[in-house]
């Protein structure tokens, strides 16, 4: 089959490999319908997600029929309609039975303590071959496969497979409640979602924090009220606009590859600043390989984070999704503990939401199109890399499309 392969930093390819087989009973193959690129995918390839295995399958996003499953999967079906979970879980640990599927004791081969197991990540989330590809093999089906209904198109339910949930997660972890000012960092496609759920949790005001106009555009016709920190400094424009209390929840979604103001008042910082902002570049990301304007690491590893706790009002509460490394050590703890600041984080517990999220979506209530801006074949997945990694305008989500040519049962 045709899949999207890391080879090293700055190296991916479509290449052909062998289609996956049921290796646990546990197992479910499922043919992909539906791709997708995340954020988390351009940290790998730019090298600020390191440890990744050459040869592995990129990709954490799909959705697709289910071929054929091992004798412990009883809930479904071949030729059942699935959304994959990004995050790969047990269902029956402890961590797994109070919903934080992403810490779950038994799915990582590396052991209880290793980490989120997930689908195309390094070498210490299990690793698993990913699902940009024709076909998957999808471990612990029976508690993670989630079942489509027919009024759930594949545009939408890609959305759901990990950045929606992501965002809802973000959402839920920074405590907004009705009436709530929030502030965005960051306005890809998982702060898009992020507005979304901010929305639909009930929040009075939101501030969209990103310097890219196509996204800034996007946040704005979602109701946000936008900041660009090339223009303004976001942290004055966040107290400026809300009588010199900040906002009461901010997110940061955007992680590792941060980038600071190149112009604009934000752009002001100190040498001590600069020196310590190429620091953490130099710890996060050792090996980079740029090629023309792409594969470049942020510049600022920790400014959404620093910006983020400057601009939250006195006991309000900060929610990372944004991704970090362990390589990245520094937050502003003193700040936000003199300012009783609530810190929640993590990576997604995807499956707690994606059942809820479904049903929105069916329902009618949130139509997570409105998001998706590209649709890609599978065979233009590396350019579709590309053009995604430089933000080309426009360029918000892009789904990928395996070839119709990978037949299975229809
Ligand atoms: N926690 C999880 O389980 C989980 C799941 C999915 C994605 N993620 C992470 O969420 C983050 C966002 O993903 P995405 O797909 O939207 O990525 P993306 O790279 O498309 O978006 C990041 C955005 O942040 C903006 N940005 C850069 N520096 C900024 C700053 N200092 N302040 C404000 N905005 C800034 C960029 O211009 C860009 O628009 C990534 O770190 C990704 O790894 C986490
Ligand atoms: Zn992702
Ligand atoms: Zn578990």
């Amino acid at each position: 089959m045709k899949a999207v392969v890391f080879h090293s930093i700055g190296d991916i390819r479509l290449d052909e490999v062998p289609d996956p087989q049921i290796e646990q009973p546990t197992d479910a193959i499922v043919r992909l319908t539906a791709s997708a690129i995340c954020g988390t995918d351009l940290h790998i390839v730019r090298g600020t997600m390191r440890g990744m295995k050459p040869g592995t399958v990129l990709g954490h996003e799909g959705v697709g029929i289910v071929q054929e499953v091992g004798r412990d999967v009883r809930n479904l079906n071949r030729g059942d309609r699935v959304v994959i979970p990004s995050t790969i879980a047990c269902g029956y640990c402890s961590y797994c039975r109070d919903g934080y599927y992403s810490q779950c004791d038994n799915s990582n081969p590396n052991g209880p303590e290793s980490g989120t197991a997930f689908f195309g990540g390094p070498e210490s989330s299990g690793p698993f071959r990913g699902l940009q590809a024709e076909w998957a093999r999808v471990p612990f089906a029976a508690a993670g496969l989630v079942k489509l209904p027919e009024e759930v198109s594949d545009d939408q339910a890609i959305l759901l497979s990990d950045i929606f949930p992501t965002a809802y997660f973000g959402a839920t972890l920074a405590e907004i409640a009705a009436g709530d000012t929030v502030a965005i960092y960051g306005c890809g496609p998982v702060g898009q979602f992020a507005i979304a759920s901010a929305k639909l949790l009930g929040a009075g005001r939101i501030f969209a924090v990103d310097t890219i106009e196509s996204r800034l555009n996007m946040a704005r016709e979602q109701g946000a009220e936008v900041i660009d920190f090339n223009a303004e400094d976001p942290t004055e424009a966040i107290k400026r606009l809300t009588g010199k209390i900040g906002v009461d929840r901010a997110i940061d979604a955007v992680g590792v590859d941060a980038v600071t103001a190149r112009s604009g008042p934000a752009a002001k910082i100190d040498r001590n600043q600069k020196k310590h902002f190429a620091e953490e570049v130099k710890k996060v990301a050792p090996t980079t390989n740029p090629e023309g304007n792409n594969w470049i690491p942020g510049d600022a590893p920790s400014q959404a984070l620093a910006w983020a706790v400057d601009s939250l009002a006195k006991a309000g509460t900060l929610s990372i999704i944004g991704v970090y490394s362990e390589d990245l050590e520094s937050f502003p703890v003193g700040k936000a503990m003199n300012k009783n600041l609530t810190v929640n984080m993590g990576n997604c517990n995807h499956r707690t939401y994606i059942p809820k999220l479904v049903d929105m979506v069916r329902s009618g209530i949130i139509d997570p199109t409105e998001i998706l801006t590209q649709k890609e074949p599978l065979t233009s997945a590396i350019d579709a890399y590309k053009a995604f990694d430089e933000r080309q305008p426009g360029w918000i989500k892009v789904e990928l499309k395996p070839p119709a040519s990978s037949v299975g049962f229809v």
